[in-house]
């Protein structure tokens, strides 16, 4: 594989909170389409075309796939294959935190599962280290200064070089940032489902964060595909909702959801853009989400995505009109 020359040209990169990294403005995740159901020769695509238009960060985690492992090892695959030439110019993240194998030292929270699974991950890639280890969910019954205190010592390792934290609520994600402190390793990002259709971040975890110099990279912007034309006439046999492996269900694509979706796709071909990239626009106008983390089934959906980065900006009228629709 040889890269793109012209690569860095059109992405936009945000800074991650107050730390050094810079992320781009789009970001590509592996939860869907990555895994040992899906197709090697479509993926490798994606990935090489994202990294082609600037895209740095792929973010993954132990149970991605499905079969579970199977986009870590398939993104071992695509490294191998090419794109680990690049190394020092990616940022790759993995999580720890919810199912993965069985017994007690395979779920949640405890030093003991935290450790094990970055060691996994790292052999399914073939790398010596992950950019950012997350933990991906807060364990109610371990103390969070035991998952946290795993994750200052795996930086200390040398197996990570910046940790963050994944569906924690704004009273839980405080408490994780206070024993980073204390660990003398600082909480780098925040990963948390944020979009048009799922706004929880928004009181009090945006401001805590932006407080704290801790960046948000926003997770399903497209709510899995309600926010794009995807779902407007019907859910199409090739779409997440209609695939057994999706975790998108058929009940979820709601008579209310797609009539606002048919809304506010009228008020993107107005702004001259897909709802997706009206979408995605939309997070993106808030500085304080440093990056917004899609997933892609094909270039093309990518292409388009990326094509958000081309108008941000939102008058206010516009505003008021998406307000109305999501009421
Ligand atoms: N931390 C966590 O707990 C957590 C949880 C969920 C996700 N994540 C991360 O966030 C990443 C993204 O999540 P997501 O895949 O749900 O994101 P998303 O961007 O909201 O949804 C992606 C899906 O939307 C459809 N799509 C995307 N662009 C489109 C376009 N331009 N036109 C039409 N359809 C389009 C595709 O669906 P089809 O497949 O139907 O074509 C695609 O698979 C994941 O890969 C993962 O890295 C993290």
């Amino acid at each position: 594989m040889e890269a793109n020359e012209k690569r860095y040209d059109e992405m936009t990169y945000r800074r991650c909170g107050k730390s050094g990294l810079l992320l781009p403005a789009i970001s590509l995740g592996l939860w869907h389409n990555f895994g040992s159901v899906d197709v090697f020769n479509q993926f490798i695509k994606i990935a090489y075309t994202a990294f082609d238009k600037g895209i740095t960060h792929f973010d993954l985690a132990n149970n991605y796939g499905p079969v579970y492992g199977s986009a870590e090892e398939n993104f071992g695959q695509i490294l191998k294959k090419g794109l680990g030439k690049y190394r020092d110019e990616l940022i790759v993240s993995s999580k720890a935190g919810y199912d993965m194998w069985p017994g007690p030292y395979g779920n949640w929270g405890s030093r003991k599962y935290l450790m094990a699974s970055l060691d996994q991950s790292l052999k399914r890639m073939g790398l010596d280290y992950v950019d950012i280890f997350y933990s991906h969910r807060p364990d109610p019954q371990t103390p969070v200064e035991e998952t946290m205190g795993a994750l200052a010592d795996i930086v200390r390792q040398g197996k990570a070089l910046y940790v963050g934290i994944s569906n924690y609520n704004d009273v839980e994600t405080k408490a994780a940032l206070d024993a980073l402190k204390a660990y003398n390793t600082p909480c780098l990002i925040h990963q948390s489902k944020y979009s048009m259709l799922e706004r929880w971040v928004e009181p009090k975890l945006l401001p805590l964060l932006k407080d704290e110099g801790v960046g948000l990279i926003a997770f399903s912007p497209l709510a899995q595909g309600l926010l794009t034309n995807k779902y407007l006439n019907g859910i199409p046999g090739n779409s997440r909702a209609a695939k057994p492996s999706g975790f998108l269900k058929q009940n979820q694509v709601t008579e209310v959801v797609v009539d606002k979706a048919r809304r506010l796709n009228g008020l993107a071909a107005q702004r001259g853009q897909t709802l997706a990239e009206m979408a995605l626009a939309w997070l993106l106008k808030d500085e304080r989400v440093t990056s917004v983390l899609i997933g892609a089934s094909s270039t093309e959906q990518l292409l388009d995505n990326l094509k958000a980065l081309q108008q941000l900006a939102f008058t206010n009228d516009e505003l008021a009109a998406i307000e109305t629709i999501l009421r």
